[in-house]
């Protein structure tokens, strides 16, 4: 009897998400049925990939569509991050080998975000298991055009799309891949929160920090990924896909003057300032440190949900917004490290 291997493609492998959703990959029960290939940009860990992981590794930019066509035509599984030209060799290989491929698209909750500019908590929870909810998003919300596309392309029934949601995700991932120096270990919002508060002396807020958004550690959120490509494959009928196929990654809620309090209070306790109060970043500090106002004011924004189809899978995240808040102080003090700015 011939045995056929999972053929898995996979994008984004070095990055703070990636990585850790790739580590568990490598020590799942099932890894020895894996056909792992990652698409990466550099070279030396391509090199690490192959030599240390046994992964085949393709080097190339995302705008090498043709590479990423030809690449997700021989993946029946696809951990993905970009988008179009995934779906066009998705397309070929169900035309040509006739199965039913899978995509794992990572999305974002920041598709949920309003304009509150830290002024307000909203009441609206958006729900992952309620698709009029989700589909009632404008177009123009961040993530969303990529997000319909994909959806649009599992209407079509050339392949099934499943949709990952991390929202505010922390914490420093642990794993072979991080050892090797193959992965990075830096999320997004806390630590440019932390290093603007660094640069200006004093830990800073968007508006009053009244909007909430909700919070999910690295290792728990990489669990979701697991969790759901498991499920994908054993229990294909009973994993909802397309336009039922949201889950929101999020194990507790936060208000932004919550972590800024908490970067504050790290930055006095470290010898970083003397007022552990947040103050209100100007304009122009929200261009000087996040790139624009609208990028900087996403930091002020609300974005709340429940990912009750997510814990459906049988996904049970144990931190809370106290674990997402304590790991303010040991992120400050690794960011401070690698400015050189420890000892004060
Ligand atoms: N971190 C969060 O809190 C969070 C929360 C919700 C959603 N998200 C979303 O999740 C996605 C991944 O986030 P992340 O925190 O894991 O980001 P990350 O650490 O920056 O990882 C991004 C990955 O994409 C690769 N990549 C980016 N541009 C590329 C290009 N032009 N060609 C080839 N590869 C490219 C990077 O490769 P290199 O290593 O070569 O740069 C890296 O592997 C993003 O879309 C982000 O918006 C993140």
């Amino acid at each position: 009897m011939s045995f056929e291997k999972t053929s898995i493609l996979f994008l984004g492998a070095t990055g703070y998400i990636g990585g850790s959703v790739l580590a568990r990959l490598l020590e799942h029960p099932n890894a020895e049925t894996f056909d792992i290939t990652i698409f990466l940009r550099d070279v030396k860990k391509a090199g690490i990939a192959e030599s240390k992981f046994g992964l085949k590794a393709v080097v190339g930019t995302l705008a090498e569509e043709d590479k990423i066509e030809s690449l997700a035509e021989g993946a029946h599984v696809v951990f993905s991050c970009s988008v179009n030209a995934i779906l066009c060799g998705l397309r070929k290989r169900h035309a040509t080998i006739g199965d039913l491929p899978i995509l794992i698209h990572t999305s974002g909750t920041g598709v949920l975000r309003d304009t509150a500019k830290g002024m307000y908590a909203t009441d609206t929870i958006y729900d992952d298991t309620n698709a009029d909810q989700i589909e009632a998003l404008p177009d123009a919300q961040l993530h969303r055009e990529i997000d319909v596309t994909i959806v649009e392309a599992d209407k079509q029934g050339y392949l099934k799309t499943y949709i990952v949601l991390p929202s505010t995700i922390y914490g420093r991932p642990v794993n072979p891949l991080v050892e090797a120096g193959f992965q990075k270990t830096v999320s997004i919002q806390i630590p440019a929160l932390i290093r603007a508060s660094i640069a200006r002396g004093q830990s800073g807020v968007v508006g009053k920090g009244l909007a909430i958004w909700p919070s999910v550690d690295n290792e728990e959120v990489a669990d979701l990924y697991i969790k759901l490509f498991d499920s994908v494959v054993a229990n294909p009928d009973q994993v909802g896909h397309g336009r039922e196929g949201y889950f929101f990654g999020e194990s507790g809620e936060h208000t932004w003057g919550d972590i800024s309090k908490a970067i504050g209070k790290a930055l006095v306790e470290l010898g970083h300032g003397k007022d552990e109060e947040p103050t209100t970043f100007t304009p122009g500090e929200l261009v000087k440190y996040f790139g624009s106002e609208v990028n900087g004011n996403s930091l002020g924004s609300n974005s709340r949900c429940r990912g009750n189809r997510s814990r459906s899978l049988g996904w049970k995240p144990k931190k809370t917004t106290q674990d997402m808040l304590a790991s303010v102080k040991p992120e400050v003090e690794r960011i401070l490290e690698a400015l050189g700015q420890s000892q004060k």
